[in-house]
């Protein structure tokens, strides 16, 4: 059975900003690109840094650690094909960035 989770108010984020959200057992990673907003794994591929408190430019964020970058529409990891981090389709349900875990 899915389960579906309202990460944070849509107010709370601003275009460009990041945000690092704990739920569920898991730490997610939610950006403000331009408006849309993207979900994507929170614990870094290379040695678990915060990508939920990483530089935003654009589609690419920075993890604050070691400066891995990753595509966060997608997940994938900017240098390496192999690496992708989860990404989930966002919907808005009542003002809030909402997303489904199967
Ligand atoms: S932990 Fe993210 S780049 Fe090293």
């Amino acid at each position: 059975m899915s389960t579906r989770i309202q990460l944070l108010a849509v107010e709370s984020l601003t275009p460009g900003e990041t945000a690092e959200v704990v739920a569920e057992g898991r730490i997610f990673a939610v950006y403000n690109v331009d408006g849309e907003f993207r979900v994507i794994d929170g614990i870094c591929a290379h040695a678990g840094g915060p990508l939920g408190k990483g530089t935003l430019d654009g589609n690419i964020v920075t993890c604050p650690w070691h400066g891995w970058q990753y595509d966060v529409e997608s997940g994938q990891n900017c240098l390496t094909e192999s690496i992708c981090q989860t990404s989930w389709p966002v919907e808005i349900e009542n003002g809030h960035v909402t997303i489904e875990l199967p």
